[in-house]
């Protein structure tokens, strides 16, 4: 038997999960890493800790499962998106810790770029984003400004800016490669997504020298090699990598046009393939690159939600409202209704489709009646407005009206969440047999690099339906639940300001 390894370093643990060729999960090795919160709105990780979770959970995998080496034939690296690291090219060593994406300390810069003419419109139409602190452009610019010498080193060519899969790649590979893929690239905010290349308008603005960007491969290739066993070891290559929601969208097998996907993960980030065209959002979605195949790459519409099961640990580990996250299912269960409760999980601000930078998170609607269930369930119900919300700009973006949704990721394994979303919806929502798609979708890009599977006709073929919710809430309920979600949105935006 042949074995793929998927890298899934996520925003809260980094993962390796060993398929065989039949795509069976073989093996799961997770391990957490620090939360760095260094000031309110600030969040951090630190680079070598990802490094060592992720090369920890390899090892660790590979030991549990009792697989030899030599049957690995492939690894895959999926990942947190945006997140930005900067190094030094000659020591390996991080200049400043990982950046995440959810770090809203470049809002001001992102408040002055908008003002200069034009930009706003220029980033759109050439990034398919939006002037946002989520993307990773100011945060590279930050940490050029802020790192003592940082600037001249960068200017001098001695450092190197990578998200999560390059930082990872140039590890692996012992500082041999510097490379990403067309999806992470996508997600930086000076990648111009329609000529495929660096921006160099972009990257003037921002003053970020071009020597310190990675070189943007093909999602499915082979980007360098991995040494497993140490020195002399055994190499394997690695073969695929993309940023982990579009690797989601890969392993849900949503190849056509038209194809969406919602994956229930950190935060919340549903996907619509629209194919090889670009199409720009009028109502607050951004367009980001699907996958990038053969030097070809084809397109995608996303709403992004920045907390989403985000929302559920908050509730665990902040509130100490449950002990553990599937508990939520059980407490909201226990009352009939949200008894007028709404939350809104804005700790980070908001994303698709308000972007609201400077939104907080919000409890209205309580009542001398309203209890910790009521809390519970409108944490849970507030996933699905969220998402209802993308949908809908999705939905108007691009003309195609949704039948049905293909949900995945941790959160999706929640039946109240999933039967309430399906109800809030007023379409079907489908879970697939696997919830492990963005790992799967790593799986699937490296074994068809180094031939385990042939086409993408195969991995359509093994989509398995593990259960569909369909919606029985009446109309004229789902309106009435929708137009308060809105209202109480509406109370939390602008709150920093
Ligand atoms: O854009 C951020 C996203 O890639 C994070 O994903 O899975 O950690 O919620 P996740």
């Amino acid at each position: 038997m042949k074995y793929v390894i998927a890298l899934d370093q996520g925003t809260t643990s980094s993962r390796a999960i060993v398929f065989d060729s039949e795509q069976k999960i073989v093996g799961v090795a997770q391990k957490e890493f620090r939360q760095i919160y260094p000031k309110e709105g600030w969040v951090e990780h630190d680079p070598m800790e990802i490094w060592s979770s992720q090369s920890g959970v390899l090892a660790e995998v590979i030991a549990r499962t009792g697989i030899s080496q030599h049957d690995i034939i492939a690894l895959g690296i999926t990942n947190q998106r945006e997140t930005t690291i900067v190094w030094d090219k000659h020591t390996g060593k991080p200049i400043y810790n990982a950046i995440v994406w959810q770090c809203r300390r470049t809002a001001k810069i992102c408040d002055e770029l908008k003002q200069i003419e034009g930009l706003n419109e220029y980033v759109k139409e050439n990034t398919g984003l939006l002037i946002d602190a989520y993307f990773s452009g100011t945060k590279i610019k930050w940490i050029l400004d802020n790192v003592e010498g940082a600037r001249e080193k960068a200017e001098k060519g001695d450092l190197l800016f990578g998200t999560v899969d390059s930082w990872l790649i140039w590890k692996l590979t012992n500082g041999k490669v510097h490379a990403t893929d067309y999806t992470n690239a996508s997600r930086t905010m000076i990648y111009n997504i329609k000529k495929l290349e660096w921006d160099q308008k972009l990257l003037d603005i921002l003053g970020i020298p071009k020597s310190m960007l990675p070189k943007v491969k093909d999602c499915s290739g082979t980007f360098g090699y991995a040494n497993l066993g140490g020195k002399g070891g055994h190499r394997v290559p690695i073969a695929g990598v993309a940023g982990d929601q579009q690797a989601a969208l890969f392993g849900q097998a949503c190849f056509n046009k038209g194809d969406s996907k919602n994956t229930y993960g950190t935060g919340c980030f549903l996907l619509m393939n629209i194919g090889d065209k670009m199409v720009r959002s009028k109502h607050g979605l951004v367009t980001t690159i699907a996958i990038g195949l053969e030097g070809k790459v084809e397109y995608a519409l996303e709403g992004s939600i920045f907390i989403g099961g985000a929302s559920v640990q908050w509730l665990r580990d902040e509130l100490k409202l449950v002990s553990e996250a599937r508990d939520t299912e059980y407490f909201a269960r226990k009352v009939k209704d949200n008894g007028g409760v709404y939350v809104v999980p804005a700790f980070v601000g908001l994303g698709a489709p308000y972007w609201d930078m400077y939104a907080r998170g919000a409890i209205l609607g309580l009542t001398r009646g309203a209890n910790k269930n009521h809390i519970i369930r409108a944490t849970l119900e507030s996933i699905a407005y969220q998402t209802r919300d993308v949908l809908e700009a999705m939905q108007e973006d691009s003309g195609i009206k949704l039948k049905n949704l293909k949900v995945d990721g941790g959160a999706a394994a929640n039946n109240f969440l999933m039967e309430f979303q399906s109800d809030i919806l007023g379409v079907n929502v489908r879970r697939p047999v696997t919830l492990e798609t963005t790992a799967l979708g790593a799986a699937y890009l490296a074994g068809l690099a180094v031939g385990v599977w042939e086409s993408k006709d195969e991995i359509s073929s093994q989509w398995k339906l593990d259960r569909e919710f369909t919606a029985s809430m009446s109309e004229d309920e789902r309106n009435k639940k929708y137009s308060g979600w809105k209202k109480a949105v509406k109370r939390s935006m602008a709150w920093e300001e």
